[in-house]
């Protein structure tokens, strides 16, 4: 019962994820919150008011100019009493006009009257996330502090495949749930990353065979950019280096992009010294070709490819790591997880292992989800099949519980000036 006695304010805008939103008002019921609804008029062309009436037991709120709901709810009250606004699904129009504090409907008018913390599901077409107008209003709420579940990717409604469609309603769940459990132990409140640099890696590295063709792998970055964007809602001043993925670069954090494996051994070994905690969920390539041909090269019925090894970048971090410093490490293994895993975190002078089995299909590269044990010197814990954000958080609570982190936190404040 997560949400116990939390009161949740749901806005609901007019997208075909519509039909899900029920599944959080059950959902959000289900953890012991209590739900009370704002509708649009487009919202009500999917879904009757009456059914999330229904489901949430609260009047549902349509029209600012309702005499009888504004009697009965108001949407003054209705912000002021909420404890979290969650707008889902949250379309490009609605993210607009929440970034411009434009405010002709019950939904908007109660978003600029909500003080408590907001949070955004958005479900569009993938042109129109990929948009600029689109991310530059995102980046918006961003900076004012709203949380953003982001979407998923799949096949849309329209048909097409890309990223866009509302996360599942149980992740959305897991998302004001987490929130709350931090909001709980006080973590939130003081932001526990504050003053602490995080460097990440995300993403495949490409290794040059001639002019036109690479070596590489299936990461997309995802599971590299949730662990992002999770320290920066931290508190953490973040470095993000990542390789070639089609994911737009994270708003607020300062990311570098690299190719190769060698681009990206000398970004991180410029960036590292001064990162408290390093996560490198990329994905290096082991080998590079070791004389690439820069022409094309000419078709023939057999090509050999001379391979030489990459530096392993992880394994040099530990080598150097201080005692200042919290070293994680990601394993990808196909067998023997565990034992792979713990030969890692040992030969690398790791803090922390997380390890994927990549060949289930919900985990690993590629995918929203993922299945993790995290791994230390304590032993290791089985989570549960998580959307990536969810993995992000669970692997910040994970660093930010061990006596390791606490001291290098200890010594960060002692350090610090004084006011
Ligand atoms: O990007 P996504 O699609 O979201 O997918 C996520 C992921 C599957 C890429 C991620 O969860 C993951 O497992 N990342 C590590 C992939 C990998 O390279 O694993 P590995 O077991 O081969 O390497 C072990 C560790 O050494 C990794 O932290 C890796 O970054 C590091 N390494 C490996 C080789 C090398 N030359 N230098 C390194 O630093």
């Amino acid at each position: 019962m997560k949400l116990k006695n939390r009161k949740m304010l749901l806005g609901v805008s007019g997208g075909i994820a519509c039909y899900k939103s029920l599944e959080i008002v059950r959902g959000i019921r289900e953890a012991g919150g209590s739900v009370s609804v704002v509708m649009t008029r487009s919202a009500m062309e999917f879904v009757k008011p009456l059914v999330f009436q229904t489901l949430s037991e609260n009047p549902v709120a349509t029209s600012l100019f309702s005499l009888e709901e504004e009697s009965k709810i108001g949407h003054i009250k209705l912000s002021e009493n909420a404890d979290a606004m969650l707008v889902a699904p949250a379309t490009a129009n609605i993210i607009a006009k929440m970034a411009h504090g434009i405010a002709d409907d019950y939904l908007t008018t109660a978003y600029l009257a909500c003080s408590a913390p907001v949070f955004v599901a958005p479900a569009m077409n993938h042109h129109m996330w990929d948009h600029p107008a689109l991310q530059d209003n995102l980046a918006l709420l961003v900076k004012r502090n709203l949380h953003i579940i982001h979407p998923g990717s799949g096949y849309l409604a329209c048909g097409s495949y890309g990223t866009g469609r509302m996360a599942e309603p149980g992740e959305i769940v897991t998302v004001l749930e987490d929130y709350f459990d931090r909001i709980t132990t006080g973590e939130q409140a003081e932001k526990p990353l504050n003053n602490i640099r995080v460097l990440v890696t995300a993403g495949p590295t490409r290794e040059r065979i001639d002019a036109v063709r690479f070596l590489s792998n299936d990461s997309s970055g995802k599971m590299g950019y949730a662990l992002a964007e999770k320290c920066r809602q931290l508190g953490a001043d973040v470095i993000l280096i990542s390789g070639p993925t089609a994911l737009s670069p994270p708003v607020d954090i300062e990311t570098i992009q690299v190719k190769s494996a060698l681009e990206m051994y000398s970004a991180v070994m410029a960036n590292s010294e001064q990162a408290q905690v390093i996560i490198k969920a990329a994905a290096v390539s082991d080998f590079r070709v070791e004389t690439p041909n820069p022409q094309k090269t000419k078709k023939s019925e057999r090509m050999t490819l001379e391979l030489v090894k990459n530096p392993d970048i992880l394994k040099t971090l530990g080598d150097r790591k201080t005692s200042n410093q919290f070293l994680v490490g990601f394993a990808a293994e196909s067998q023997n997880v565990l034992y792979y895993a713990e030969q890692k975190l040992k030969e690398k002078n790791l803090d922390l292992i997380v390890a994927n089995n990549i060949l289930q299909k919900d985990a690993g590269f590629d995918v929203d989800t993922n299945r993790v044990l995290l791994i230390d010197g304590d032993g290791s814990i089985d989570l549960p099949l998580l959307s990536k954000e969810v993995v992000a958080g669970r692997i910040l609570d994970h660093i930010m519980a061990t006596d390791k982190f606490r001291s290098i936190m200890a010594t960060k404040l002692k350090n610090a000036p004084s006011a």
